[in-house]
């Protein structure tokens, strides 16, 4: 009988695979890389940011769009953007910066963040920065004070009509503008339209009535997004399409506009079962831009990105030790795990997002179906299924400990939580660790932040 956890994951994946294989002892190895020691040398709970995934990930995506570009015989260039509010951490910044890609921002404090890094050399005035997001008058003002350094590559995308005279009241200086598409959403959100951006057949009579004869604005760049993300369906060629027609219709009557943004939204890996053609899926996206844009007779546009779970999501791993099995009845086993799932990974309680689940050892033990609970008193704060299987199953507790870890949750996990602040029911946020493979193989570990310590929360809740 085949009952060993490793003989489950033969029959249910391709394994080993990609990143994940396993050394002699049955335990898990990540990028050749055993976890299990790692988790038993800083302690659990613990995050750990592996860098070199960032440069990977940009460096594929030029690539597969490079290849889109020369296949399809496309005239305009390719530019990747990072998105800042997927990882603000400055680990990221600096690794995204070193690769050269360009930054999208959403918010006042991102631009106080970007002229930081200008000042610590990591960026110049000629950087490529794409203003997006809701402009409130703390974002505008920062905006004009950019303008006002002599950023000169700054891209302001209007999120709607009333943001362009704001900003004029502030500053004279010669503005580059975007304009944000508010798309339709899909069939079953609760909307018809995103209240991001402006409508589709406002764009045109906006352009003509508030840019055109503006000698202090250039409109540059048009930006669609849907939240569903980039996927091969009806609704996401629709949408394109869609946002195509207005391109085209705009660059018609305006020279300068050249750019089109697409925004984020490229998938990664939640099960190792996904299958996603990422190749293809660019090849189709360049092809359809090219044959539109040749159709209505105009240059082809250069095309931004600004993938934010694609550049940082792999990076992220978050280790827990499980603490001990509770037998609620026949049928529900819980295994209680060292810290939170609501307060680490707050995407699988709020939006039942499910990440690849792996223990770190013991994969040559018998498996059984569990429960993952977390440490905090509400009953929402579990894990119960993978987004394979509907079920977990893990190693059987025996003599040793049982160490789990959750991968590609690199992206947005720390902001939503509030990392750094109160967390449910105090329990701590955990140390955090960077980890790099260096050149000669050998692996860098740096200890970014130890677990959060009650004296910091205290002190957050107003005690002295
Ligand atoms: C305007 C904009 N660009 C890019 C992104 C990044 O999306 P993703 O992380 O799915 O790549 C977002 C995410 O909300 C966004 O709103």
């Amino acid at each position: 009988m085949k009952k060993k956890y490793i003989h489950l994951v033969e029959q249910t994946f391709e394994f080993p695979q990609n990143r994940f294989s396993l050394d002699e002892n049955f335990d898990l190895l990540f990028e050749n890389i055993n976890l299990k020691a790692i988790a038993k040398k800083y302690g659990t709970p613990l995050k750990i940011t592996y860098l070199n995934k960032i440069g990977e990930q940009i460096e594929k995506s030029r690539m597969w769009f490079q290849n889109a570009i020369n296949r399809a015989a496309f005239s305009g260039t390719y530019h990747y953007c990072y998105c800042t509010k997927s990882s603000h951490f400055k680990f990221v910044l600096e690794e995204v910066l070193s690769h050269g890609a360009h930054i999208e921002t959403s918010s006042a404090f991102d631009m106080v963040l970007i002229e930081n890094l200008r000042r610590s050399g990591k960026l110049n005035l000629d950087k490529k920065i794409i203003c997006n997001g809701y402009k409130t008058a703390e974002y505008l003002n920062e905006i004009a004070r950019f303008l006002e350094l002599g950023y000169n590559n700054l891209v302001v995308v209007l999120d709607n009509k009333t943001e362009l005279n704001r900003l004029k009241s502030l500053t004279r200086k010669p503005i580059k503008l975007g304009i944000r598409i508010a798309s339709e959403e899909e069939p079953k959100f609760a909307f018809y339209t995103s209240r991001l951006g402006i409508g589709y057949k406002d764009i045109l009579p906006y352009y003509k009535l508030a840019i055109e004869d503006d000698k202090q604005v250039s409109l540059q760049m048009l930006h669609f997004f849907i939240n569903t993300g980039i996927h091969d369906t009806a609704y996401y060629w629709n949408e394109l399409r869609k946002a195509l027609n207005v391109y085209t219709s705009l660059a018609k009557v305006c020279s300068s506009v050249n750019d089109l943004n697409i925004g984020g939204g490229l998938p990664i890996p939640h099960s190792l079962k996904f299958n996603f053609e990422y190749a293809e899926m660019v090849n189709e996206i360049v092809l359809q831009i090219k044959t539109h844009c040749s159709d209505a007779n105009i240059q082809h546009p250069d095309i931004y990105t600004e993938f934010g779970s694609f550049t940082v999501g792999e990076s992220g791993l978050t280790l827990f030790k499980v603490l001990k099995q509770k037998q609620q009845n026949d049928r529900e086993r819980w295994n209680l795990i060292d810290g939170s799932f609501m307060t680490t990974l707050p995407d699988t309680w709020a939006i039942n997002k499910r990440f690849i689940l792996f223990p770190l050892n013991a994969w040559d033990y018998e498996y059984e179906r569990v429960l993952l609970g977390g440490l905090t008193c509400d009953s929402d704060d579990y894990y119960n299924s993978e987004q394979h299987t509907n079920a977990i199953y893990l190693p059987k507790l025996e003599k040793e400990d049982l160490y789990i870890g959750f991968f590609n949750t690199g992206a947005y996990q720390e902001s939503l939580s509030g990392y750094g602040g109160i967390q449910h029911c105090l329990i701590p946020y955990p140390k955090h660790l960077l980890m790099r493979k260096l050149e000669n193989g050998d692996l860098d570990i740096e200890v970014f932040r130890e677990a959060q310590q009650s004296t910091e929360m205290l002190k957050t809740l107003g005690y002295d």
